[in-house]
């Protein structure tokens, strides 16, 4: 397809309109043909200069790599440290920022949901600490693994810059990201001295006004965006977050069953597009993984970083349904038996019941199978 002639145009129109409900926007989300990293780099390239102070939150292995980027593009970064085990606290930040009287922090960077410990932060209570503390900042929050699976609204909790990727709750292939941003942002990026070409968000807004992009876009993943659009709106986003609570509630219920310990340490943060699960002292969780892949074929996520060998994380976001989540706590419940884990069998049985209490017809219509 030629992605300068008006076919082209009226699928770009068509979901640039559709991706703002998503979002929870009424202002424009932009799309580029990369990976999260680069909306991440987007993000920070659009809005900051030379020496800007960030704060941040250390929250897993992701928040600490866009950290480390946040420092190699030279910004001054003020990183919180947390035992990878809860989400950025609100009250922290309202404490930062009641201090920096001089209003020199220029932006707060949180991963909303932390996919390398299943921990989702409270982005609505840390805008209300920004706005208690009376600080200008941006607000700028990476939804990669939150976006169309964990409620999050754009421009009720007065995010600034949304980044989010195609391959979690969007349910695609990897190689779109995005960032949504508000007219705070665009303000800040008419003066921010940072260095960009390729991520500058000016040629793509207006571009974006008739449907088109600067540069070539991913057209086949556009076609892609354009179905999963019409699925969430299908579905119903707030349908869509029921069905992660509950399947999440659900993996939860099996993991408690089985006697193992949940990784996030806050109930009220809860990721419920996966969940880390930490395997007893003295038993490696990749051993685990490998006897599992070996004899079920089936991957679970690794522990990254410092949790490497000592997590394994079950997914369940996206394109995702009770059977599935059934199939894939029954290969964790045989693995952990064929590994030697120290553990109580029921764990599926547990899982099962909630779904079974939880039923409702309209689950089932809505995820295709009535
Ligand atoms: C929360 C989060 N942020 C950032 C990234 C990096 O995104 P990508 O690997 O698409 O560049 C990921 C990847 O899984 C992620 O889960």
């Amino acid at each position: 397809m030629d992605h300068r002639g008006p076919e082209f145009g009226r699928l770009g129109g068509e979901i640039l309109e559709g991706l703002r409900e998503v979002f929870k926007t009424s202002g424009p989300v932009i799309i580029y043909p990369a990976s999260g990293t680069g909306a991440w780099e987007a993000a920070l390239v659009n809005t900051l200069s030379p020496g800007s102070k960030v704060l941040m939150f250390e929250t897993g292995h992701f928040a600490t790599l866009w950290r480390s980027m946040a420092g190699e593009l030279g910004l001054q970064v003020d990183c919180v440290a947390t035992d990878w085990r809860r989400g950025a606290d609100p009250a922290i930040v309202e404490a930062k920022l009641r201090e920096d009287s001089g209003h020199e922090i220029q932006a707060i960077a949180v991963v909303h949901n932390e996919t390398s410990t299943g921990v989702a932060s409270r982005i609505g209570e840390i805008r209300r600490a920004i706005d208690n503390a009376g600080h200008p900042a941006l607000l700028l929050v990476d939804t990669i693994s939150s976006l169309a699976s964990i409620d999050y609204r754009h421009d009720e909790w007065g995010v600034d810059v949304t980044v989010a990727g195609s391959q979690k709750g969007l349910m695609l292939p990897p190689g779109l990201s995005f960032n949504a941003v508000s007219e705070k942002a665009i303000a800040a990026s008419k003066s921010a001295q940072l260095r960009k070409s390729y991520w500058a968000w000016e040629p793509m807004l207006n571009a974006n006004r008739n449907g088109f992009f600067p540069y070539t876009p991913g057209t086949n993943l556009l076609y892609g965006l354009r179905e999963a659009l019409l699925m969430l709106r299908e579905e119903g986003l707030e349908n869509v977050f029921a069905r992660h609570a509950r399947l999440g509630e659900a993996a939860r219920r099996a993991v408690r069953t089985w006697g193992l310990e949940i990784l996030c340490a806050n109930p009220a943060e809860y990721s419920n597009s996966l969940t880390a699960v930490r395997v007893p002292d003295g038993y490696n969780a990749d051993e685990l993984r490998k006897v599992i892949l070996e004899n079920f074929n089936m991957s679970l996520g690794n522990g990254l970083g410092r949790l490497q060998g000592k997590v394994f994380r079950i997914g369940h976001l996206g394109d995702f349904n009770e059977l599935m989540l059934a199939g894939t706590l029954c290969g964790v419940e045989m693995g952990l038996s064929l590994y030697g884990v120290p553990f109580s069998k029921g764990g599926v049985a547990a899982a099962l019941e909630h779904l079974e209490q939880t039923a409702t017809a309209q689950s089932a219509v809505t995820q295709g199978v009535a």
